[in-house]
Protein backbone atom coordinates (compact mmCIF):
# COMPACT_ATOMS: atom_id res chain seq x y z
CA UNK A 1 0.00 0.00 0.00
CA UNK A 2 1.45 3.30 -0.58
CA UNK A 3 1.21 5.84 1.79
CA UNK A 4 1.49 9.62 1.00
CA UNK A 5 4.46 11.38 2.76
CA UNK A 6 4.11 14.74 4.75
CA UNK A 7 3.91 18.06 2.89
CA UNK A 8 3.96 19.96 5.82
CA UNK A 9 5.68 19.71 9.80
CA UNK A 10 4.92 21.07 12.52
CA UNK A 11 6.42 20.98 15.56
CA UNK A 12 5.20 22.14 18.93
CA UNK A 13 6.97 23.29 21.58
CA UNK A 14 9.63 25.13 19.16
CA UNK A 15 11.23 27.51 22.02
CA UNK A 16 11.40 24.32 24.38
CA UNK A 17 14.52 22.26 25.33
CA UNK A 18 13.49 19.37 23.05
CA UNK A 19 13.48 21.23 20.23
CA UNK A 20 16.54 22.76 20.97
CA UNK A 21 18.72 20.13 21.57
CA UNK A 22 17.06 17.48 19.23
CA UNK A 23 14.78 18.55 16.95
CA UNK A 24 16.37 21.60 15.27
CA UNK A 25 19.94 19.30 14.87
CA UNK A 26 17.26 16.63 12.65
CA UNK A 27 15.95 19.12 10.43
CA UNK A 28 19.20 20.48 9.25
CA UNK A 29 20.36 17.29 8.86
CA UNK A 30 17.14 16.11 7.37
CA UNK A 31 17.51 18.90 4.67
CA UNK A 32 21.39 18.15 4.00
CA UNK A 33 19.43 14.82 3.16
CA UNK A 34 17.38 16.49 0.32
CA UNK A 35 14.20 14.85 2.72
CA UNK A 36 12.73 17.76 4.61
CA UNK A 37 11.25 20.26 0.77
CA UNK A 38 8.22 21.47 2.71
CA UNK A 39 7.18 24.11 5.18
CA UNK A 40 8.75 24.06 8.67
CA UNK A 41 6.54 25.48 11.28
CA UNK A 42 7.24 25.96 14.99
CA UNK A 43 4.70 26.66 17.53
CA UNK A 44 5.29 27.73 20.59
CA UNK A 45 4.03 30.27 23.34
CA UNK A 46 7.62 31.94 23.79
CA UNK A 47 6.91 35.35 22.62
CA UNK A 48 9.42 35.18 20.47
CA UNK A 49 9.72 36.38 17.13
CA UNK A 50 10.30 34.07 13.75
CA UNK A 51 13.79 35.93 13.72
CA UNK A 52 14.82 35.07 16.93
CA UNK A 53 13.50 31.35 16.88
CA UNK A 54 15.98 31.35 13.89
CA UNK A 55 18.46 32.74 16.12
CA UNK A 56 17.60 30.19 19.07
CA UNK A 57 18.07 27.05 15.80
CA UNK A 58 21.87 28.88 14.80
CA UNK A 59 22.80 29.00 18.66
CA UNK A 60 21.33 24.75 19.39
CA UNK A 61 22.96 23.83 16.14
CA UNK A 62 26.36 25.55 17.26
CA UNK A 63 25.85 23.56 20.41
CA UNK A 64 24.65 20.29 19.19
CA UNK A 65 26.40 18.66 16.11
CA UNK A 66 27.72 22.44 14.43
CA UNK A 67 25.95 24.39 11.40
CA UNK A 68 25.92 23.44 7.69
CA UNK A 69 26.02 27.05 6.17
CA UNK A 70 24.01 25.81 3.15
CA UNK A 71 21.32 23.41 4.94
CA UNK A 72 20.97 26.28 7.65
CA UNK A 73 20.33 28.71 5.63
CA UNK A 74 17.75 26.59 3.59
CA UNK A 75 16.52 25.57 6.93
CA UNK A 76 16.24 29.33 8.35
CA UNK A 77 14.61 30.41 5.05
CA UNK A 78 11.51 27.34 5.22
CA UNK A 79 11.11 27.98 9.11
CA UNK A 80 7.84 29.62 9.83
CA UNK A 81 6.64 30.67 13.54
CA UNK A 82 3.48 30.84 15.20
CA UNK A 83 3.26 32.50 18.34
CA UNK A 84 0.31 31.53 20.88
CA UNK A 85 -1.50 29.86 23.56
CA UNK A 86 -2.05 26.09 23.23
CA UNK A 87 -5.72 26.80 24.09
CA UNK A 88 -6.25 29.58 22.03
CA UNK A 89 -8.72 28.91 18.73
CA UNK A 90 -6.97 31.71 17.33
CA UNK A 91 -3.41 30.27 17.34
CA UNK A 92 -4.58 27.01 15.64
CA UNK A 93 -6.19 29.88 12.70
CA UNK A 94 -2.71 30.98 12.08
CA UNK A 95 -1.43 27.49 11.83
CA UNK A 96 -3.44 26.76 9.28
CA UNK A 97 -2.71 29.92 7.59
CA UNK A 98 0.56 28.97 8.01
CA UNK A 99 0.22 25.33 6.67
CA UNK A 100 -0.58 27.02 3.44
CA UNK A 101 -2.24 24.10 1.29
CA UNK A 102 -0.75 20.71 2.94
CA UNK A 103 -2.88 18.01 2.89
CA UNK A 104 -1.03 15.73 4.90
CA UNK A 105 0.57 17.58 7.48
CA UNK A 106 3.00 16.03 10.06
CA UNK A 107 2.51 17.25 13.85
CA UNK A 108 5.13 17.12 16.32
CA UNK A 109 4.10 17.37 20.00
CA UNK A 110 7.41 18.36 21.63
CA UNK A 111 5.36 19.40 24.44
CA UNK A 112 4.95 18.12 28.04
CA UNK A 113 2.38 15.42 28.22
CA UNK A 114 0.02 17.43 30.40
CA UNK A 115 -0.36 19.71 27.01
CA UNK A 116 -0.95 16.77 24.61
CA UNK A 117 -5.02 17.33 24.71
CA UNK A 118 -5.43 20.37 24.40
CA UNK A 119 -3.25 20.79 21.53
CA UNK A 120 -4.62 17.41 20.26
CA UNK A 121 -8.05 19.13 20.24
CA UNK A 122 -7.16 22.38 19.23
CA UNK A 123 -5.82 20.80 16.13
CA UNK A 124 -9.20 19.32 15.80
CA UNK A 125 -11.35 21.82 15.98
CA UNK A 126 -9.41 24.51 13.47
CA UNK A 127 -9.27 21.75 10.97
CA UNK A 128 -5.63 21.11 11.27
CA UNK A 129 -5.87 17.39 12.05
CA UNK A 130 -7.65 16.88 8.43
CA UNK A 131 -5.07 14.16 6.72
CA UNK A 132 -2.72 14.94 9.32
CA UNK A 133 -0.40 12.59 11.61
CA UNK A 134 0.71 13.07 14.78
CA UNK A 135 3.98 12.26 16.44
CA UNK A 136 3.65 12.44 20.23
CA UNK A 137 6.85 12.43 22.63
CA UNK A 138 7.58 9.80 25.45
CA UNK A 139 6.67 9.74 28.14
CA UNK A 140 3.71 9.08 26.83
CA UNK A 141 1.45 9.67 29.81
CA UNK A 142 2.33 9.63 33.45
CA UNK A 143 0.77 6.30 34.08
CA UNK A 144 -1.63 3.15 32.80
CA UNK A 145 -4.59 5.24 33.04
CA UNK A 146 -2.91 7.81 31.76
CA UNK A 147 -1.52 6.09 28.54
CA UNK A 148 -5.16 4.99 28.02
CA UNK A 149 -6.46 8.01 28.68
CA UNK A 150 -4.22 9.84 26.50
CA UNK A 151 -4.50 7.09 23.47
CA UNK A 152 -8.54 7.80 23.53
CA UNK A 153 -7.94 11.39 23.09
CA UNK A 154 -5.50 10.56 20.18
CA UNK A 155 -8.07 8.14 18.39
CA UNK A 156 -11.14 10.60 18.87
CA UNK A 157 -8.96 12.68 16.35
CA UNK A 158 -6.89 10.60 14.71
CA UNK A 159 -6.59 7.02 13.34
CA UNK A 160 -3.77 4.76 15.13
CA UNK A 161 -2.04 4.44 11.89
CA UNK A 162 -1.81 8.07 11.81
CA UNK A 163 -0.49 8.28 15.70
CA UNK A 164 3.63 8.25 15.49
CA UNK A 165 4.71 7.41 18.98
CA UNK A 166 8.13 8.04 19.69
CA UNK A 167 11.37 6.35 21.86
CA UNK A 168 14.20 7.90 20.46
CA UNK A 169 16.16 4.27 21.26
CA UNK A 170 14.19 2.74 18.68
CA UNK A 171 15.59 5.07 15.92
CA UNK A 172 19.71 4.61 17.29
CA UNK A 173 21.16 2.07 15.05
CA UNK A 174 22.84 -0.43 17.99
CA UNK A 175 18.91 -0.54 19.24
CA UNK A 176 17.68 -1.93 15.96
CA UNK A 177 20.73 -3.93 15.47
CA UNK A 178 19.80 -6.15 18.63
CA UNK A 179 16.87 -7.55 16.52
CA UNK A 180 19.20 -8.28 13.27
CA UNK A 181 21.84 -9.65 15.09
CA UNK A 182 19.15 -12.33 16.89
CA UNK A 183 17.59 -13.03 14.06
CA UNK A 184 19.99 -12.66 11.01
CA UNK A 185 22.24 -15.03 13.06
CA UNK A 186 21.78 -18.88 13.20
CA UNK A 187 24.33 -19.66 16.19
CA UNK A 188 22.93 -17.69 18.80
CA UNK A 189 19.62 -19.12 18.81
CA UNK A 190 20.79 -22.79 20.17
CA UNK A 191 21.54 -20.71 23.34
CA UNK A 192 19.28 -18.12 23.70
CA UNK A 193 16.91 -19.53 26.23
CA UNK A 194 16.43 -20.02 29.83
CA UNK A 195 18.85 -23.11 29.45
CA UNK A 196 21.65 -21.58 28.59
CA UNK A 197 21.61 -17.66 29.99
CA UNK A 198 22.12 -17.28 33.71
CA UNK A 199 20.70 -13.65 33.93
CA UNK A 200 20.50 -10.80 31.44
CA UNK A 201 21.74 -6.87 32.50
CA UNK A 202 21.06 -4.03 31.00
CA UNK A 203 22.98 -0.54 32.10
CA UNK A 204 22.17 2.75 31.06
CA UNK A 205 24.43 5.03 33.12
CA UNK A 206 25.03 8.48 32.66
CA UNK A 207 27.20 10.87 34.41
CA UNK A 208 25.41 13.73 34.47
CA UNK A 209 22.78 15.19 36.37
CA UNK A 210 19.60 16.47 35.35
CA UNK A 211 20.95 19.21 33.43
CA UNK A 212 18.90 21.85 34.33
CA UNK A 213 15.54 20.00 33.69
CA UNK A 214 14.63 19.82 37.30
CA UNK A 215 11.03 20.95 36.62
CA UNK A 216 10.21 18.20 34.24
CA UNK A 217 12.58 15.90 35.61
CA UNK A 218 10.95 16.23 39.07
CA UNK A 219 7.20 15.26 38.07
CA UNK A 220 8.71 12.21 36.05
CA UNK A 221 12.11 10.28 37.74
CA UNK A 222 13.83 7.70 35.96
CA UNK A 223 11.11 4.81 35.87
CA UNK A 224 8.82 7.28 33.82
CA UNK A 225 12.06 8.92 31.89
CA UNK A 226 14.06 6.03 30.78
CA UNK A 227 12.56 2.92 32.17
CA UNK A 228 9.14 2.66 30.86
CA UNK A 229 9.92 3.29 27.32
CA UNK A 230 14.14 2.98 26.25
CA UNK A 231 14.79 0.16 28.56
CA UNK A 232 11.90 -2.38 28.32
CA UNK A 233 12.15 -1.34 24.58
CA UNK A 234 15.46 -2.58 24.30
CA UNK A 235 14.60 -5.64 26.90
CA UNK A 236 11.74 -6.17 24.41
CA UNK A 237 14.13 -6.65 21.58
CA UNK A 238 16.40 -9.30 23.14
CA UNK A 239 13.24 -11.54 24.76
CA UNK A 240 11.05 -11.19 21.96
CA UNK A 241 10.05 -14.05 19.29
CA UNK A 242 10.73 -14.07 16.34
CA UNK A 243 7.76 -12.62 14.05
CA UNK A 244 5.50 -15.12 12.51
CA UNK A 245 4.88 -13.49 8.99
CA UNK A 246 6.48 -10.25 7.58
CA UNK A 247 5.77 -7.02 8.10
CA UNK A 248 4.58 -4.34 10.51
CA UNK A 249 1.69 -6.22 12.00
CA UNK A 250 3.51 -9.27 12.27
CA UNK A 251 6.76 -7.65 14.05
CA UNK A 252 4.07 -5.58 16.85
CA UNK A 253 2.15 -8.86 17.59
CA UNK A 254 5.21 -10.52 18.52
CA UNK A 255 6.56 -7.18 20.65
CA UNK A 256 3.54 -7.34 22.49
CA UNK A 257 3.66 -10.64 23.25
CA UNK A 258 6.54 -9.84 24.67
CA UNK A 259 5.20 -6.75 26.84
CA UNK A 260 2.72 -8.95 27.82
CA UNK A 261 4.91 -11.86 29.44
CA UNK A 262 6.38 -8.94 31.50
CA UNK A 263 5.15 -9.88 35.01
CA UNK A 264 4.27 -6.48 36.65
CA UNK A 265 6.44 -5.58 38.90
CA UNK A 266 6.50 -5.58 42.81
CA UNK A 267 7.76 -3.08 44.85
CA UNK A 268 10.59 -5.34 46.48
CA UNK A 269 12.19 -5.80 42.71
CA UNK A 270 12.59 -2.27 42.56
CA UNK A 271 15.55 -0.35 44.19
CA UNK A 272 15.06 3.20 43.88
CA UNK A 273 17.83 6.22 44.48
CA UNK A 274 18.83 9.79 44.36
CA UNK A 275 21.63 11.42 44.72
CA UNK A 276 22.78 13.54 47.08
CA UNK A 277 22.94 16.93 46.07
CA UNK A 278 19.65 16.48 43.98
CA UNK A 279 17.37 18.71 46.52
CA UNK A 280 20.02 21.68 45.11
CA UNK A 281 18.98 21.38 41.39
CA UNK A 282 16.56 24.45 40.05
CA UNK A 283 12.33 23.19 39.64
CA UNK A 284 12.84 20.12 41.98
CA UNK A 285 10.63 20.16 45.76
CA UNK A 286 12.72 20.51 48.25
CA UNK A 287 11.98 17.03 49.73
CA UNK A 288 11.28 15.37 46.59
CA UNK A 289 11.29 11.31 46.97
CA UNK A 290 11.55 10.94 43.09
CA UNK A 291 14.09 8.75 42.22
CA UNK A 292 17.47 9.51 39.56
CA UNK A 293 18.00 6.02 39.90
CA UNK A 294 16.38 2.33 39.71
CA UNK A 295 17.50 -0.74 39.71
CA UNK A 296 14.79 -3.89 38.99
CA UNK A 297 14.44 -7.62 39.03
CA UNK A 298 12.47 -7.99 35.89
CA UNK A 299 10.31 -11.47 35.34
CA UNK A 300 9.61 -12.73 31.76
CA UNK A 301 6.99 -15.02 31.61
CA UNK A 302 7.88 -17.22 28.13
CA UNK A 303 8.78 -20.75 27.45
CA UNK A 304 12.23 -18.70 26.51
CA UNK A 305 12.74 -17.26 29.35
CA UNK A 306 11.11 -18.78 32.47
CA UNK A 307 13.52 -17.95 35.39
CA UNK A 308 15.82 -16.19 33.70
CA UNK A 309 15.97 -12.73 35.47
CA UNK A 310 16.51 -9.48 33.89
CA UNK A 311 18.06 -7.42 35.32
CA UNK A 312 17.95 -3.45 34.34
CA UNK A 313 19.25 -0.32 36.00
CA UNK A 314 19.94 2.75 35.08
CA UNK A 315 20.98 6.48 36.81
CA UNK A 316 22.00 9.96 36.73
CA UNK A 317 25.48 11.21 38.21
CA UNK A 318 27.26 7.14 37.36
CA UNK A 319 30.45 6.87 36.95
CA UNK A 320 30.37 6.52 32.95
CA UNK A 321 28.02 7.79 30.43
CA UNK A 322 27.24 4.30 29.08
CA UNK A 323 24.30 1.66 27.98
CA UNK A 324 25.27 -1.81 27.42
CA UNK A 325 23.51 -5.31 27.78
CA UNK A 326 25.71 -8.50 29.19
CA UNK A 327 23.60 -11.61 28.86
CA UNK A 328 25.61 -14.13 30.77
CA UNK A 329 25.69 -17.60 30.03
CA UNK A 330 25.32 -20.43 32.68
CA UNK A 331 28.91 -21.80 33.67
CA UNK A 332 30.52 -25.24 32.27
CA UNK A 333 29.08 -28.09 34.49
CA UNK A 334 32.33 -29.17 35.90
CA UNK A 335 35.59 -27.11 36.40
CA UNK A 336 37.90 -29.43 34.45
CA UNK A 337 41.09 -26.62 34.12
CA UNK A 338 40.98 -23.49 36.57
CA UNK A 339 37.98 -22.50 38.40
CA UNK A 340 35.57 -21.52 35.12
CA UNK A 341 33.10 -19.45 37.79
CA UNK A 342 34.35 -16.17 36.96
CA UNK A 343 32.10 -13.95 36.86
CA UNK A 344 30.87 -12.65 33.29
CA UNK A 345 33.47 -14.92 31.57
CA UNK A 346 31.30 -16.12 29.13
CA UNK A 347 29.08 -13.61 27.80
CA UNK A 348 27.03 -11.73 24.79
CA UNK A 349 27.85 -8.02 25.12
CA UNK A 350 25.74 -5.53 23.48
CA UNK A 351 27.22 -1.91 24.02
CA UNK A 352 25.01 0.51 22.79
CA UNK A 353 26.76 4.05 23.26
CA UNK A 354 28.54 5.99 23.66
CA UNK A 355 30.68 2.91 21.12
CA UNK A 356 28.78 0.16 19.77
CA UNK A 357 30.06 -3.40 20.23
CA UNK A 358 29.04 -6.43 19.94
CA UNK A 359 31.52 -8.93 22.11
CA UNK A 360 31.51 -12.31 23.06
CA UNK A 361 33.22 -13.28 25.87
CA UNK A 362 35.39 -16.25 26.17
CA UNK A 363 38.43 -18.30 28.25
CA UNK A 364 41.15 -19.07 26.49
CA UNK A 365 44.09 -20.66 28.12
CA UNK A 366 47.14 -18.60 29.23
CA UNK A 367 50.16 -18.98 27.42
CA UNK A 368 52.59 -21.58 30.37
CA UNK A 369 52.57 -24.96 31.64
CA UNK A 370 50.01 -24.98 33.59
CA UNK A 371 46.08 -25.01 32.32
CA UNK A 372 45.31 -21.63 33.47
CA UNK A 373 42.77 -19.51 31.50
CA UNK A 374 41.81 -15.54 31.31
CA UNK A 375 39.08 -13.73 29.74
CA UNK A 376 38.83 -12.48 26.11
CA UNK A 377 36.29 -11.09 24.05
CA UNK A 378 35.84 -11.49 20.19
CA UNK A 379 34.45 -8.04 19.30
CA UNK A 380 32.75 -6.99 16.85
CA UNK A 381 32.72 -2.82 16.71
CA UNK A 382 30.28 -1.16 14.71
CA UNK A 383 29.85 2.25 14.30
CA UNK A 384 29.91 4.72 10.81
CA UNK A 385 30.55 7.97 10.84
CA UNK A 386 27.71 8.56 8.39
CA UNK A 387 25.05 7.39 11.08
CA UNK A 388 22.25 9.24 10.99
CA UNK A 389 21.25 11.08 14.03
CA UNK A 390 17.73 9.17 15.88
CA UNK A 391 15.98 11.87 15.88
CA UNK A 392 16.72 12.79 11.87
CA UNK A 393 16.20 8.82 11.29
CA UNK A 394 12.72 8.89 12.99
CA UNK A 395 11.53 12.30 12.07
CA UNK A 396 12.73 11.09 8.28
CA UNK A 397 10.53 7.88 8.85
CA UNK A 398 7.24 9.85 10.37
CA UNK A 399 7.44 12.21 6.95
CA UNK A 400 7.80 9.01 4.71
CA UNK A 401 4.82 7.50 6.67
CA UNK A 402 6.47 4.52 7.81
CA UNK A 403 5.44 3.74 11.62
CA UNK A 404 8.26 0.61 11.90
CA UNK A 405 10.18 2.53 14.13
CA UNK A 406 7.51 3.73 16.55
CA UNK A 407 5.42 2.28 19.51
CA UNK A 408 1.73 0.90 19.31
CA UNK A 409 -0.78 2.06 21.70
CA UNK A 410 -1.19 -1.73 23.07
CA UNK A 411 2.68 -1.81 23.05
CA UNK A 412 3.15 1.26 25.12
CA UNK A 413 0.03 0.20 27.73
CA UNK A 414 1.24 -3.28 28.02
CA UNK A 415 4.84 -1.31 28.93
CA UNK A 416 2.95 0.94 31.35
CA UNK A 417 1.24 -1.87 32.94
CA UNK A 418 4.84 -3.34 33.63
CA UNK A 419 5.83 -0.22 35.97
CA UNK A 420 2.74 0.96 37.00
CA UNK A 421 2.78 -1.05 40.52
CA UNK A 422 6.21 0.88 41.37
CA UNK A 423 5.51 3.71 40.53
CA UNK A 424 5.02 7.01 42.68
CA UNK A 425 7.11 6.33 45.96
CA UNK A 426 6.44 2.39 46.12
CA UNK A 427 9.40 2.03 47.10
CA UNK A 428 11.76 4.45 49.70
CA UNK A 429 14.38 6.54 47.93
CA UNK A 430 18.19 5.45 48.79
CA UNK A 431 20.37 8.30 49.10
CA UNK A 432 24.05 8.11 46.98
CA UNK A 433 26.95 9.54 46.69
CA UNK A 434 27.19 11.25 42.85
CA UNK A 435 29.82 9.26 41.19
CA UNK A 436 29.25 6.37 42.43
CA UNK A 437 27.11 3.17 40.97
CA UNK A 438 24.37 4.15 43.05
CA UNK A 439 22.57 2.55 46.55
CA UNK A 440 24.47 0.19 48.31
CA UNK A 441 21.23 -1.67 48.84
CA UNK A 442 20.77 -2.69 44.88
CA UNK A 443 23.62 -4.92 44.69
CA UNK A 444 21.96 -7.81 46.89
CA UNK A 445 19.81 -7.73 44.01
CA UNK A 446 22.28 -9.76 41.89
CA UNK A 447 24.60 -11.14 44.37
CA UNK A 448 23.60 -14.65 43.67
CA UNK A 449 23.79 -14.15 40.05
CA UNK A 450 28.01 -12.50 40.38
CA UNK A 451 26.57 -8.94 40.90
CA UNK A 452 26.45 -5.99 39.19
CA UNK A 453 28.44 -5.97 35.72
CA UNK A 454 29.86 -2.28 35.52
CA UNK A 455 29.70 -0.89 32.47
CA UNK A 456 33.71 0.99 31.42
CA UNK A 457 33.87 4.09 30.51
CA UNK A 458 34.44 5.02 26.05
CA UNK A 459 37.49 3.80 25.32
CA UNK A 460 38.75 1.53 27.79
CA UNK A 461 39.04 -2.16 27.64
CA UNK A 462 35.89 -4.14 28.93
C1 LIG B 1 15.93 10.87 27.32
C2 LIG B 1 15.78 11.14 28.79
O1 LIG B 1 14.76 10.28 26.82
O2 LIG B 1 17.02 10.01 27.09
C3 LIG B 1 17.08 11.69 29.36
O3 LIG B 1 14.74 12.07 29.01
C4 LIG B 1 18.25 10.81 29.00
O4 LIG B 1 16.98 11.84 30.77
C5 LIG B 1 18.25 10.54 27.51
O5 LIG B 1 19.44 11.47 29.39
C6 LIG B 1 19.35 9.57 27.12
O6 LIG B 1 19.40 9.45 25.72
P1 LIG B 1 20.74 9.05 24.98
O7 LIG B 1 20.36 8.90 23.57
O8 LIG B 1 21.70 10.16 25.24
O9 LIG B 1 21.20 7.78 25.63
Amino acid sequence: MSVTPSDALVFFGATGDLAYKMIFPALQALIKAGELRMPVIGVAHGGMTLDQLRERARSSLKEHGGIHADAFEQLASQLQYVDGDYDDPDTYARLKKAMGGARCPLHYMAIPPSMFATVVKGLAASGCAKGARIIVEKPFGRDLASAQELNQTLHDVFDESAVFRIDHYLGKEAVQNLLYFRFANTFLEPVWNRTYVDNVQITMAEDFGIQGRGSFYDQVGALRDVVQNHLLQVTALLAMEAPSGHGLAAMRAEKLRLFQAMRPLKPSEVIRGQFRGYHDEKGVAPHSQVETYAALHLHIDTWRWAGVPFYIRTGKCMPVTSCEVVATLKRPPLAVFDAVNRNHSNCLRFRLSPEVTIALGARVKRAGEQMRGEAVELVARHQSPEEELPYQRLLGEAIRGDPSLFTSDACVEAAWAVVDPVLDNAERVHAYAPGSWGPEAASAMTANHGGWHDPKAEGEQA
